[in-house]
């Protein structure tokens, strides 16, 4: 696929209702936002698409909790996770809104399409309806045990079983319980099954062309792929998707007031819209589709593992099912983080808080440390200890200080100029090709999703770096071997060059302080086969600590706030 030259990425939308954790941002921002950087380092053109999920029931049981409008509830979350992702570094071409005039078009268009093409139905069917609050109890405001019978999870929601991680059929769970009654702290009960009307899309009408799909795409994770089979193995089933509740996408039917498209059927369609939107802002109101049903690019959707359903078996069929548009190249998922050996749980409070986070360390680090132990292929965990261990013993000792000694050791012997390499590079011939296959095997990694062994591929350069110093001791040859001196030197910059644009993926805040102090201008797009920028006489900037260690103290508090 990285063959191709024009990519869309998607980063799963969050829902507007909370702030976000290190859980999400190793699950699907971080990864994305990774692959984007290196994509157009590579040279390819990329857009990145994001924007908060701001409508169904979500959205309401927040509002709810909280006694304030749903719109209060989005328009504040949409900000806080705004400023979070700026912070971090994770920049979005666009980042929209789904509860928007747009929006609703766009989601409402695709339903009508969908319906004039055969593929929803119109069902009575029954529902929970709560005979306290005289209402339809969408699948978010239902609590109960998974239906399950192989799992039984308590407080399953009505839509997805937290413990196994499948669809739930609300009218099916067990000890069903209304979630408002218990908000306002009323007593359970009178919770009934009632008759509705809903429109259904006909999912099992694509199944054949869904397995096709996925037999078409071998080369995804294997999670991925197992998951969405065993759907496909137990049948395929129609699913509802519209709501009895007042807050979000009409649907766009007379006979249907009261109702709104199901947030999972319109969310997806988010990224249609701002695609859309962020096309008609650079004056091309029909770039959208190069991206949506031009096979020629890329289409690849970050997203945490709970969204496996949605974006592997469903969007593809609802793209499908439309006509017109072409299926996503890539669904990556990643498994899920722990904090400190335990479930993030944002109920319990048990989850670092990205604001939380930024208010006492820099961005990178985080960054930094969420790759090194992204759940790619299976759980893995974030405890404090570890991050400071790694932020102190990988980030200062290795790769900071590799850069440091090369910078300090210029400027205190060589002026701050490049030396030259005059007696031949030789010695450092090592070295040179340990930066060439750097080069080749960090952009294989990236190229295939592996962020982690990219990240791990990117310190043995600077290891080597430090090994290489440490053979050649500069510093002991500088009298006994002036022009072996200054050609170790100049190697040893080339790594830092080298370094600073393979960092900026990861380390994207370090790598521009780098450039800085290399006093060579930003990453640009295609600098990663770019020719060296380094020449002889290149004058330096002062150079500065890039990244300070991190205290017990800080670590202490940190822990002690959990
Ligand atoms: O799980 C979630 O946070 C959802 N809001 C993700 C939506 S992804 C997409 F379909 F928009
Ligand atoms: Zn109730």
């Amino acid at each position: 696929m990285i063959g191709k030259d024009r990519f869309l990425v998607t980063a799963a939308l969050p829902y507007a209702n909370g702030k976000l954790h290190v859980g999400h941002i190793a699950g699907a921002y971080l990864p994305a936002d990774t692959y984007v950087r290196f994509l157009r380092l590579w040279g390819k053109e990329a857009i990145f698409v994001c924007g908060s999920d701001e409508n169904g029931a979500p959205i309401t049981v927040r509002a709810l909790q909280e006694g304030v409008s749903p719109q209060e509830i989005v328009d504040r979350y949409d900000a806080i996770l705004r400023s979070s992702f700026a912070e971090l570094g994770i920049e979005f071409d666009i980042y929209g809104r789904t509860h928007t005039p747009r929006h609703n078009e766009v989601s409402q268009q695709f339903f009508l399409r969908l319906l004039e093409r055969g593929y929803l139905a119109k069902r009575a069917c029954d529902q929970i309806y709560c005979r306290t609050c005289c209402m339809f109890l969408p699948d978010r405001y239902v609590e109960g045990i998974c239906h399950w019978p192989d799992c039984g999870g308590a407080g399953a929601r009505g839509d997805q079983c937290e413990k196994c991680g499948r669809p739930i059929d609300a009218t099916r769970l067990l000890q069903p319980k209304c979630v408002v009654c218990r908000q306002q702290k009323r007593p359970a009960g009178d919770v009934i099954i009632r008759t509705t009307e809903h429109w259904y899309f006909l999912l099992d009408r694509c199944a054949d062309e869904i397995r096709r799909y996925l037999d078409s795409h071998p080369e995804w994770r294997e999670s991925v792929r197992r998951f969405s089979y065993g759907l496909l193995e137990q049948g395929l089933r129609e699913r509802a998707i519209t709501r009895d509740l007042a807050w979000g996408v009409p649907v766009p039917l007379p006979e249907a007031a009261g109702k709104v498209l199901y947030v999972w059927f319109d969310a997806p369609i988010g990224y249609i819209t701002f695609t859309r939107v962020l096309c008609e802002s650079r004056g091309q109101p029909e770039g959208w589709k190069k991206f949506w049903q031009d096979e020629t690019a890329g289409l690849v959707h970050f997203i945490g593992k709970d969204n496996t359903v949605f974006h592997a078996v469903i969007f593809p069929a609802m793209l499908w099912a439309h006509g017109g548009y072409r299926l996503p190249d890539a669904v990556v998922a990643n498994e899920f983080l722990n904090l400190e050996g335990d479930k993030i749980s944002t109920s319990r409070g048990w989850a670092v808080w990205v604001d939380e986070y930024l208010a006492n360390f820099a961005a990178d680090p985080l960054r930094y440390y969420l790759t090194a132990i992204a759940p790619e292929t299976s759980d893995s965990d974030f405890s404090w200890r570890e991050f400071q261990a790694r932020n102190n013993g990988e980030l200062a000792d290795n790769l900071g200080n590799f850069i440091q000694r090369n910078l300090a050791f210029c400027a205190k012997y060589f002026d701050g100029k490049m030396p030259e390499a005059s007696q031949g590079l030789t010695a450092g011939a090592g070295l040179l090709q340990e930066i060439e296959d750097s080069r080749r095997e960090i952009a294989e990694h990236l190229a295939n999703f592996r962020f982690r062994a990219g990240l791990e591929r990117l310190m043995r350069l600077s290891q080597r770096g430090n090994q290489f110093l440490a053979e050649t001791a500069p510093w002991q040859m500088r009298k006994r071997d002036a022009a072996a001196c200054a050609a170790a030197v100049h190697i040893g910059l080339r790594a830092v060059e080298a370094l600073s644009i393979f960092m900026a993926p990861f380390l994207p805040f370090a790598a521009a302080n780098l450039r800085r102090m290399l006093r060579l201008p930003a990453v640009a797009p295609g600098d990663w086969l770019a020719e060296p920028r380094l020449t002889v006489g290149h004058v330096f900037g002062e150079p500065e600590v890039l990244f300070p260690k991190i205290d017990d103290g800080a670590i202490e508090r940190q822990m002690r706030a959990l």
